[in-house]
This record gives C-alpha cells, sequence and structure tokens, in this order.
C-alpha cells in the first residue's frame, strides 16, 4: 500500500535523488576490498547468501549488488531510484553478464516487494538520506524471510560530527547551492577531500566531493538507537562493522581478510598503524571465550565505548553497519 509522503519528506527526496542522478555515487568501487572482512565481523558467513535471493535497498551503481551476484547468490534485485545510478548499475551488470542480478527503480519508503520474499536483505548508506529511516528499515525487515540476515548500514552520530561542522560550514556558505557547497568543500576542506580520495584510490573523486560536501539530506545514528529498530521488528542482533565489543575487535583482527581491507586504509596512516598493532596483539591473545560470531548483543556501555573510539578513527569509520537474523 501507498503511503503518501510529507511535503518536507518529498522534497528531501527529489533533492537526495536529484544529486545522485547527476553524481552517481559511488560510480567505481572495489568492493571485494572491504566485503570479506566486514561480511566477517558482522557474523555473516556465504552460506547467508549462497545460492539465496538477495536484495540491496538504495543500490546506487550496484556494485554490492554485483558482488553478491558474482559471489555465487542465486538472484539479486537492487532497488533505487535514482536514474543515473541505475543505468550505470544495469551497464555494468550487461558487461559483467550477470544475468541473475536486476535493477528496479522504486522508493524504498514506499517498497511494493512482497512480504517475507528475500533470504538476505541490506541497505548501505542510504536510509539516512531519506528523511524517515525507520519507515525504509521497516520495510527492509518485512520483505526479509523469517529466518533471513537483515544489514543496514548507516552515518554514525558519534565518529561523523567532525565533519557534521565542515559540512554545516559548507552549507551555510553554499545555501541550497549544491555545487556551492562542493566548491567551499574542495576548497577549505582539501584535506578530507584527499583522504576519501586515497582510500578510493583516486577513481570517484567527483563523486567523492558531492557526496561528502554536496549531502542535501542527512541524518546520523547510534547503534543504540538501531538495536531498539532491531527490537522493535523482531530481528536478532549477530555483528556489527566496525565491531561493538572490544573483545570482538580480537576476533576480527584475526581474520586473513583484515589483509585485503587494509588498503582502505590508505590516507589514514594513524589508524592503519593502529590495525596493524591490533593484528600482532590479537594474534598473541589468541580468541577469547564466546568472541566468535554469532557475536553476543553489546550493552549499553560496550556500544558507548566503541562509538567514542571510532570518533578517533572518524571519516573511516562515520558510516556503522549492524547486521541482524529476522525471527521465526
Ligand atoms: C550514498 S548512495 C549508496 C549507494 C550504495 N548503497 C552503495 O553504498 O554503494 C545512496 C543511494 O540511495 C538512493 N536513495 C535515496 N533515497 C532513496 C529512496 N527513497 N528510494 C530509493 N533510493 C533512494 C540514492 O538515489 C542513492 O543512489
Amino acid at each position: 500500500m501507498t503511503v503518501e509522503l510529507t511535503p518536507e519528506i518529498k522534497k528531501i527526496q527529489e533533492t537526495v535523488v536529484g544529486m545522485y542522478s547527476e553524481h552517481p555515487w559511488p560510480s567505481h568501487r572495489d568492493a571485494d576490498e572491504e566485503m570479506g572482512w566486514r561480511l566477517k565481523c558482522l557474523g555473516v558467513r556465504p552460506e547467508h547468501y549462497q545460492g539465496k535471493n538477495v536484495l540491496e535497498l538504495g543500490c546506487g551503481t550496484g556494485e554490492y549488488a554485483l558482488w553478491y551476484a558474482m559471489k555465487g547468490a542465486a538472484h539479486v534485485t537492487g532497488v533505487d531510484l535514482s536514474d543515473g545510478s541505475l543505468a550505470l548499475a544495469r551497464q555494468r551488470k550487461k558487461e559483467a553478464g550477470l544475468d541473475h542480478a536486476e535493477f528496479i527503480k522504486m522508493d524504498i519508503l514506499n517498497c511494493d516487494l512482497p512480504d517475507n520474499h528475500f533470504d538476505y536483505s541490506y541497505s548501505v548508506g542510504v536510509l539516512h538520506h531519506t528523511g524517515d529511516p525507520l519507515r525504509g528499515f521497516k520495510h527492509l525487515v518485512r520483505v526479509t524471510k523469517p529466518g533471513g540476515v537483515v544489514i543496514v548500514s548507516l552515518y554514525n552520530s558519534y565518529s561523523r560530527r567532525i565533519l557534521r561542522c565542515k559540512q554545516t560550514f559548507c552549507k551555510w556558505v553554499g545555501g541550497d547551492d549544491l555545487d556551492k557547497r562542493v566548491a567551499c568543500g574542495e576548497r577549505f576542506f582539501g584535506g578530507t577531500m584527499r583522504k576519501l580520495d586515497k582510500r578510493y584510490h583516486g577513481v570517484n573523486t567527483k563523486q567523492i566531493a558531492y557526496d561528502i560536501f554536496g549531502f542535501p539530506h542527512e541524518s546520523l545514528h547510534s547503534a543504540s538507537e538501531v538495536m531498539g529498530w532491531f527490537d522493535r521488528t523482531g530481528v536478532e542482533y549477530i555483528g556489527a562493522f566496525a565491531p561493538l565489543r572490544i573483545r570482538d575487535y580480537f576476533y576480527a583482527f584475526q581474520q586473513p581478510e583484515y589483509a585485503r581491507f587494509r588498503a582502505t586504509f590508505e590516507g589514514f596512516p594513524v589508524m592503519r598503524a593502529v590495525s596493524d598493532l591490533m593484528t600482532k596483539l590479537a594474534r598473541r591473545l589468541g580468541p577469547k571465550e564466546g568472541s566468535v560470531p554469532p557475536f553476543p548483543r553489546p550493552g549499553e556501555l560496550s556500544m558507548f565505548m566503541s562509538q567514542a573510539m571510532w570518533i578517533a578513527f572518524g571519516l573511516r569509520f562515520n558510516c556503522f553497519t549492524m547486521a541482524g537474523i529476522k525471527r521465526r
């Protein structure tokens, strides 16, 4: 059933989708570099998506959706509202000959996909742009089968704060003109741009500038808030990225997939050094009891401490991800 959007949300949607149509995100990304380690930390195993029906709400240019299609998903559906992004996703799918992936134009706040249909559903970096993230999340859970995996990734209210100050300045300078905001970001916050440019290996500089400084609308969220969404919608927590309990970091840094992920710390030398040190420590100390997936639900203090730590990681972990299983 379609529910009429409020004028405020309609306006948000028009500006957000308009921007991503003109400046599709990410346009280029090596998904393989980050997925292995991230999924391990989320408590997700290949059997959760291999041979399964997978959904991405807000697929952008389709890098993640096509990754799952390449890694053995039976069928992958990507949903987005931006024509520019969908065109790139479809072109890539065709080039890669991945006929079991499809990209559909649809509003995720009025998602009319069937109930209990997908085995594995996720939304990465999208709901915070919609003006009503919980409504989008409820659709994500609704369309997932009981026993299926649900993953959501959102801007974090702790680690994105510093960037938010820079964005506020750009918004003040550029007003509603997104090109002016981006020009301001490039001019005054070149260091931020350079870091992210290195992290994405220099392949989508302009798209980064729009994603970071164009930002027509974005909301910030905490792990505790998302845990509340899980409780309201019947989703049982299985893991987070970055981890939400200190001891889960020991598990994370023992995983061989970290070696590949390490390339995404390009531009973040301090963080890379700390992570390398953690790898050595974790190997020496060994896994702690109870620190293997599915990870136990973190308490409020653990969540607070992990997120406080992400402030130091800043930009590199300004988006956090939580995974769960929809209860049967
Ligand atoms: C930052 S991009 C994320 C793309 C992709 N998930 C990724 O991380 O590679 C955000 C995407 O959300 C889409 N989007 C925003 N609001 C939407 C809505 N209400 N319905 C469908 N897509 C939406 C935008 O068009 C854009 O492609």
